[in-house]
């Protein structure tokens, strides 16, 4: 699979790639990160010339949003999981910084390798940077093009330090290349999600158990998610979706696994007690419970990243409430609809109109083989040559 034989320069030393394993450090640390690992980390432990050692920061550390996913999907135990969990942005990521960078220090990898735009992705970037390592980073070059998203930021900052962007679609390279990051520094290898999705979704069993648990019928129910901190953080946004949920759970059924940041908002108001009454609210769900249900529901209603491309993948229409989105080839062919949720009325209105929408036959993600193209790249000499 690899491209072999050929030269590295690392830290000013050349080797061969074959000469001894390539050693790639992989940082992840949200829900997320765990799911687009899952099958890049499933390909390198394939590969004899390739050691992965994963390091598990602790942002997420519920079971249901951390090691569940480690078991469902096969993703090997960290080697290092520092367990810094929950706190203001640069506590967190400060603390992962500094432990990071230990690691780093002690494991001397070829490259070091992170995922999407998480505090626990800038953490990752900068401590290779600084210590001159080479950083891939996966699903480079997405933008929302809103500095208060912090998100935006760990995306922007994570681009410039990286020796290596991974990009998943056209619009992330072209938008690394109006911000002078281009030729050697870029690679468009598809998208890892699409690669997860066409893996396991075949891997999901029977819907009815599930769907019966839920009391829904298949194409009967809408699948929403919500956790963006713009919408959790803002009481009147929050409570705009509280309305508008309640207002069309009398009529549709609404299945709402709940993020956690999104319960411990929900609880500082009466918004948990009126979601209770009115959706089908469950803790955050398997990813092939989830899967299965964006599937199987009319619509998919969601503020994530991950969950909008998933609608796509499974052939469910999405609304989005959020002001813009990154995945915007999604919103251009009719898959997804932006709704800003200011006001309950037009969040239904905008869901209603959604329902059995269609959009146009595209294919912006690549081929499915996102990780293998990744892996390769990794141990050629492309990347890892430092400037
Ligand atoms: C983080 C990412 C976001 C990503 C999301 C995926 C940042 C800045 N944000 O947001 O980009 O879309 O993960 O889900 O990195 N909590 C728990 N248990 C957990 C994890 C979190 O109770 O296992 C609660 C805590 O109250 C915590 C809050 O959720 O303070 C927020 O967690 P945090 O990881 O800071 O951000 P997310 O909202 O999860
Ligand atoms: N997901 C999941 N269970 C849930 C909600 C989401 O397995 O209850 C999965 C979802 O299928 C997708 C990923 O988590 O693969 C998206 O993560 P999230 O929405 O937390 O973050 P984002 O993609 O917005 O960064």
């Amino acid at each position: 699979m690899f491209v072999t034989g050929a030269g590295r320069r690392y830290n000013g030393v050349i080797r061969s790639v074959m000469a001894e394993p390539l050693t790639i450090l992989t940082v992840v640390g949200a829900r997320p990160q765990f799911i687009k690992a899952a099958v890049v980390s499933r390909l390198a432990a394939q590969e004899d010339g390739v050691n992965e050692i994963l390091v598990h920061t602790g942002q997420h550390y519920d079971a249901n949003m951390s090691s569940s996913f480690f078991e469902e999907l096969s993703i090997p135990e960290p080697d290092h999981h520092l367990g810094i969990g929950s706190g203001p942005h640069g506590a967190q990521t400060g603390a992962m910084l500094e432990a990071i960078e230990g690691i780093i220090v002690k494991e001397k990898p070829d490259w070091v390798l992170v995922y999407g735009d998480t505090n626990s992705t800038i953490a990752g970037a900068l401590a290779a940077a600084k210590l001159h390592v080479p950083v891939a980073h996966v699903e480079a070059g997405m933008r929302s093009f809103n500095r208060l998203m912090p998100e935006e930021l760990n995306r922007v900052l994570s681009d410039h330090v990286s020796t290596l962007n991974l990009t998943s679609t056209d619009t992330a390279t072209a938008n690394l290349k109006a911000e002078g990051i281009e030729g050697n520094r870029v690679l468009q290898v598809g998208d890892v999600m699409y690669d997860a999705a066409r893996f396991y979704s075949d891997k999901t069993g029977d819907p009815c158990e599930l769907l019966s648990g839920l009391g829904v019928e298949p194409g009967g129910f809408i699948l929403a998610t919500l956790h963006r901190a713009e919408n959790t953080d803002d009481p009147s946004r929050l409570a705009s979706v509280v309305e508008a949920f309640e207002g069309l759970g009398s009529e549709h059924s609404i299945v709402l696994p709940l993020h956690p940041r999104t319960r411990a908002a929900l609880e500082k108001t009466d918004g948990l007690e009126r979601l209770e009454a009115s959706v089908i609210l469950r803790e955050p769900m398997g990813y092939l419970e989830m899967i299965t249900l964006e599937r199987e529901a009319v619509l998919v209603v969601t503020d994530s990243g991950g969950v909008q491309k998933e609608a796509f993948f499974h052939g469910t229409p999405c609304v989005t409430l959020r002001d813009e989105t990154e995945w915007v080839e999604l919103v251009e062919s009719g898959w997804n609809t932006i709704v800003p949720p200011n006001d309950p009325a037009a969040i239904m209105q905008g869901i209603l109109e959604a329902v059995g929408t269609t959009g146009d036959s595209i294919k912006p993600y690549g081929s499915g083989d996102a990780a293998v193209r990744i892996l390769d790249a990794l141990a050629s000499t492309r990347g890892g040559v430092l400037a």
